[in-house]
């Protein structure tokens, strides 16, 4: 039986992959969870999980922890303005010590989108590329965590605020994701692929209207400027460059960076990505 790794398993992500590779009758003794804390995946080594611990900020921690994985799930990291340098230690170690195959956490059309994260997904793709590895990229689209999980607030205020515009969101879950990511770690094919993953697009207009709908509270879309939603954020507490951040990603948001008509991820998960009604429901629930 071939040993699939997975880093980041104590994140949001990284879990429902190993526990979606255990579901799938992936041996526990055949799945390698890389943590920085083992405390958070205790569960996970009781259950027989081989848990070992690295940083990607700590390149001497790696190669242990990839060692004798035949397939490694890099999931990227979430410190931003750091992911180069780190991911790119995980792929030397990788190549080190003879992984089969790399399978990384992009963004959509990272080497083309003026999504202010893409920058860090394209020069990890490229040092994946660079290496020689085989990989596999996963270029996810956003999260419908991102707005499922601040579903009380939507309805405490009455309102979505944003600057978005009618610009086409195709989210997916993060479960959509998982089983897209251990489709691709377990089954044949997927050498030098690169998949962009995406659900049913919606916009904030729609998502209001689903709210509406599903929890039976109006809920509207509210859609400002760049620069009316800028001053909010700021008045609200946060400090300009974050503000800055926040606004960049609905103003790419609007010209359709996180759009896709792509079914790769239906046809990896073998069904309709989750809708929005669905993932709304399950969030009130
Ligand atoms: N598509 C989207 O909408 C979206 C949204 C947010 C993020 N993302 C990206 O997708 C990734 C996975 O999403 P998620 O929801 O699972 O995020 P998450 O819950 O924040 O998980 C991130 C994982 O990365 C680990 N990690 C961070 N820095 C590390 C380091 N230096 N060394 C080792 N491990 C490290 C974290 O470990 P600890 O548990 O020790 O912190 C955690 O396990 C994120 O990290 C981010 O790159 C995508």
């Amino acid at each position: 039986m071939s040993t699939c790794a997975v880093t980041g398993a104590s994140g949001h992500l990284g879990r429902l992959v190993v526990e979606e590779l255990l579901a799938r009758g992936v041996a526990a003794a055949d799945v390698v969870a890389i943590v920085r804390t083992p405390d958070k995946v205790a569960d996970l080594a009781e259950r027989g999980v081989r848990v070992r611990t690295a940083d990607y900020s700590s390149p001497e921690t790696l190669s242990a922890a990839v060692r004798g994985a035949d397939v490694l799930l890099l999931v990227s990291g979430n410190e931003v303005g750091q992911r180069v340098p780190q991911h790119t230690a995980v792929v030397e170690a990788a190549k080190a010590e003879g992984v089969g195959r790399v399978v990384y956490t992009s963004v959509l059309r990272a080497t083309e989108t003026d999504l202010a994260l893409a920058p860090e997904h394209a020069a990890t793709e490229e040092v994946l590329r660079a290496s020689g590895v085989p990989f596999t990229l996963l270029r996810n689209g956003w999260y419908t965590e991102n707005y499922t999980d601040r579903l009380e607030q939507y309805l405490a205020t009455g309102e979505i605020v944003g600057a978005a515009g009618t610009g086409r969101i195709a989210a997916a879950t993060r479960q959509d994701y998982a089983e897209a990511a251990v489709a691709v770690l377990t089954g044949e094919g997927h050498e030098n692929a690169v998949y962009e993953l995406g659900g049913t697009p919606f916009t904030l207009a729609d998502l209001a209207r689903v709210i509406t709908e599903v929890t039976g509270t109006e809920v509207v879309h509210r859609d400002l400027t760049a620069e009316d939603l800028t001053q909010e954020l700021v008045a609200a507490g946060l400090d300009e460059d974050t503000a800055g951040f926040v606004v960049s990603l609905d103003v790419s948001t609007a010209g359709g960076a996180l759009d896709t008509d792509s079914d790769d991820l239906a046809t990896l998960i073998g069904r309709p990505p989750t809708s929005l009604v669905d993932a709304v429901r399950a969030a009130r629930a």
